[in-house]
């Protein structure tokens, strides 16, 4: 059947603008790190990309290496993209990036300019596409000088391969260095891709400020912290939860489910409950508290999840004493 998008797309989402820049963001935004791969169920991966593209959600992002095996999230995203989304292609906002080993060898790995043009020819040929729009050097490099990879960036984007760049866990310093480069090269850093939730905060120490003051954009990933910050762990690991299935490539374990981590899950749960939301509408609203994140990005294996969680755009601003509640969980031991 022939894909149609939803007239009312545009109704209920929050658009949020990406720093200084002129693109806009979805105030939620979806990630195929998992449950997008060719050893997933793709009608559930179909069903969840239409589901996402008619709420709004205008932004999907991607990776060299996500899957298992490493390239088939591109591949499949491309298959919809081909089948039923050619029309919306416009519409959209499609990053990939490379920096985590993707092939064997030394030009698999990193940061080099012959790895970064190398991986994005194939990544925009697994996904059918003439460029993306916004590419990503996904890790900091301790071994290619940062100017060699900034001027990589900036090639890429004058060569109409990426519309955009942006980096991904760099420290705040290397932030700012990676930023003056780009600058100089004449091609701004659009964003930044750092990990950040409830349990994982380090962006509060430096990094949002350079952001906020450089004007950059900030979309936080594994904002549920894979799943932990939401109701499912609460009583068990559920046999279709993410720590089950033992997905390997960082995703979530079952030893990382520990008492400690679900006592305070089970009290960030009631805090949620009082104000009429679930914890994981509560976490996503959590991180989008700051006007410095431009987009949470989300991660789901089902379509009820993603359902679920743009409630969060829905939600009251915290009070003072919802956020110092919050604030008291997570400070204690
Ligand atoms: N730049 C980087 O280095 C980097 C690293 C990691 C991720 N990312 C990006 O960030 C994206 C999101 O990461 P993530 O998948 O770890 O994010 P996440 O949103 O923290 O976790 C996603 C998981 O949470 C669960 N979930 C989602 N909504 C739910 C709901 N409403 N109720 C209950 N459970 C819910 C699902 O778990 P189950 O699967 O158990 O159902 C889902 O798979 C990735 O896809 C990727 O694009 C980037």
């Amino acid at each position: 059947m022939t894909y149609i998008a939803s007239t009312g797309r545009y109704g209920d989402m929050i658009y949020n603008r990406c720093g200084n820049s002129g693109l806009m963001l979805p105030a939620l935004s979806l990630g195929l790190w998992h449950n997008f791969s060719e050893s997933d169920h793709f009608e559930n991966i179909r069903e969840i990309l239409h589901l996402a593209f008619d709420k709004g959600v205008t932004h999907f992002d991607l990776a060299n290496n996500y899957g298992p095996p490493p390239g088939s999230a591109e591949i499949t995203f491309g298959k919809v993209l081909r089948e039923d989304f050619k029309s919306y292609r416009d519409e959209m906002v499609i990053s990939t990036k490379a920096g985590w080993k993707m092939w064997d060898g030394p030009y698999g790995d990193w940061g080099s300019k012959k790895y970064l043009v190398s991986s994005l020819d194939q990544s925009l040929k697994r996904m059918g596409m003439e460029y993306v729009d916004i590419y990503y050097h996904h890790r900091p490099d301790p071994y290619t000088p940062m100017e060699e990879t900034m001027a990589t960036l900036d090639l890429i984007v004058r060569q109409g391969k990426a519309l955009y760049v942006g980096v991904s866990s760099y420290s705040a310093a290397q932030t700012e260095k990676a930023i003056a480069l780009l600058r100089e090269l004449g091609t701004p850093c659009l964003i930044h891709q750092p990990k950040y939730s409830m349990f994982e905060r380090w962006i509060e120490g430096g990094l949002l400020d350079v952001l906020g003051n450089e004007g950059v954009g900030c979309i936080a990933f594994s904002p549920l912290a894979q799943g932990l910050l939401t109701n499912k762990y609460l009583k068990g690991i559920p046999e279709d939860s993410r720590a089950a299935l033992h997905r390997g490539n960082g995703a979530i374990e079952e030893g990382e489910i520990t008492e400690d981590k679900i006592k305070k899950v089970s009290r960030l749960n009631e805090i949620a409950l009082n104000r009429g939301q679930n914890l994981a509408q509560m976490a996503l609203s959590w991180v989008l508290r700051d006007e410095r994140v431009t987009s949470v990005l989300l991660g789901v294996s089902k379509p009820g999840q993603l359902t679920d969680s743009l409630k969060c755009l829905n939600a009251a601003p915290f009070t003072a004493s919802e956020l110092h509640m919050i604030e008291d969980v997570l400070r204690t031991n």
